[in-house]
């Protein structure tokens, strides 16, 4: 797929109902961002396709499947693959490989890309870095790190939701977290911000040389700070992953590098887009707000419903590798299927048709969303690691203005939301 993607706009209505007809009834319906409207509220689509093309396959190439049911069978069926080499190459492929052969050659080694054994290897002495007590004892800090964004943007009676929060809270976390040095961090935002369009479906010729510079930089960056840890151990994670060992095994460099640029990436993109979206639902749905004000205790479970009702990761993907069978639709090997998290999330008959309607903090949410994987450090996104401290005085109320989107349709978030405090 190479057409471009609309830029970042106002929102028009990201309230995820599902309500507004997409097309004419006639018409072929498939997965399509490009379809005018789709950034505003994806979920119009995503609701008429799990109504009538929950199994099928797009023009554009992919099968995709949008019913909670086939998407969670599908993610846990472990027949299936990740590493983009068991599929023909798609015309991103063809694309990078015109720019770069040797680049198009070059194997992910990252564990989201990764099928076992290498995935199982590489986890198990990621996990043996990236341990729940590391992420415990980020707790306090994280805490005095929100406490002063929020005092600061009380102060000035205003504030953009992302960029003076979403954003630099969980990027200053996860950078802390690995140990990148300080001085290097506004350079890091930046190639991150590019790379994490490698993640998305979508990518245009214009964009291929600002990500092969970003991924260039980034791998080079890394490499570097890899060798100065080997040389000054610190309490780190990076640290801790370049020590990991299990029966003699280690991470090579190369491995490393790759799940340090992961774990950068998908530690703080997504988190923007959870923080982002969360907050602009709860703005918008005060009835809720005020109830999670009212008992602090439900934010284990309302963490879990946001992540399901604006799904910060809106896709995933995996590849067939011998024909799969879903309700009469056969899917060849070598094919890649879209799973649809943003369409399953809203799926009526497993969440009930209130589901469409709003966030509610206090569903029982156990064990069925589908936002994201379990991956380490499950203990801070469940809210289970949650600081003690004596609740702050209710803030004045903050009023949204009109969000921005950012307009990628796998990491889907907003780019600001001017708020103001009113007393
Ligand atoms: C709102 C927060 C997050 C969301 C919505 C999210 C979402 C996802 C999704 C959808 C996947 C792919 C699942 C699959 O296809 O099976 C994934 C994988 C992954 N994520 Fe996250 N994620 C979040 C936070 C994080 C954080 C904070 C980190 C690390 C600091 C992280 C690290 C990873 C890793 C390492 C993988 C690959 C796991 C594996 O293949 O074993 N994620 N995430």
């Amino acid at each position: 797929m190479t057409r471009g993607v609309a830029p970042a706009r106002p929102y028009t209505d990201a309230v995820p109902t599902g309500e507004a007809p997409v097309s004419a009834p006639e018409e072929e319906i498939f997965l399509n961002p490009f379809e005018p409207g789709f950034f505003d509220n994806p979920y119009a689509q995503y609701r008429r396709l799990r109504e009538e093309a929950p199994i099928h396959q797009s023009p554009f190439g992919p099968w995709t499947l949008t019913r909670y049911d086939h998407v969670s069978a599908l993610l846990r069926d472990p027949s299936l693959s990740v590493e983009d080499r068991n599929a023909p190459p798609t015309p991103r492929d063809q694309m990078i490989a015109g720019f770069d052969p040797e680049r198009a050659r070059r194997g992910d080694l990252a564990i989201l890309n990764l099928d076992p054994p290498d995935h199982t290897r590489i986890r198990r002495l990621v996990q043996k870095a990236f341990t729940p007590r590391r992420v415990e004892e980020l707790v306090p800090h994280v805490q005095e790190l929100v406490d002063g964004m929020l005092d600061a943007a009380e102060s000035a009676g205003r504030m953009d939701v992302i960029g003076d929060l979403a954003f630099p809270l969980p990027f200053a976390v996860i950078s802390e977290m690995l140990g990148m040095p300080d001085a290097d961090r506004d350079q890091l935002r930046d190639w991150s911000h590019t790379l994490v369009k490698t993640l998305e479906p979508i990518l245009t010729v214009e964009e291929m040389p600002a990500m092969f510079e970003a991924s260039d930089s980034m791998i080079e960056h890394v490499e570097g700070a890899i060798e100065w840890k080997r040389r000054q151990p610190a309490d780190d994670l990076l640290s801790a992953m370049i020590a990991a060992e299990e029966e003699g095994d280690r991470l090579s460099t190369e491995e490393l590098i790759a799940q340090v640029i992961l774990l950068f990436i998908a530690g703080h993109e997504t988190t923007v887009n959870l923080i982002g979206n969360s907050t602009l639902a709860l703005l918008r749905n005060p009835d809720q707000l005020a109830r999670l004000r009212a008992e602090p205790d439900l934010i284990g479970n309302a963490v879990e419903e946001l992540l399901r009702y604006d799904s910060p990761v809106q896709f995933s993907r995996r590849i067939t590798l011998v024909p799969l069978e879903i309700e009469g639709h056969r899917i060849e090997p070598g094919n890649f299927v879209f799973t649809v998290l943003g369409a399953a999330n809203h799926d009526p008959a497993h969440f009930g048709p209130a589901s469409r309607r709003g966030a509610r903090t206090r569903r029982d949410t156990r064990g069925d969303r589908l936002a994201r994987a379990a991956v380490p450090g499950d203990a801070a996104r469940d809210g289970r690691a949650r600081v003690e401290r004596p609740p702050r005085p209710p803030r004045p109320r903050l009023t949204p203005g009109r969000p921005v989107l950012r307009a990628l349709p796998c990491s889907y978030g907003l780019r600001s939301v001017a708020a103001s405090w009113s007393r």
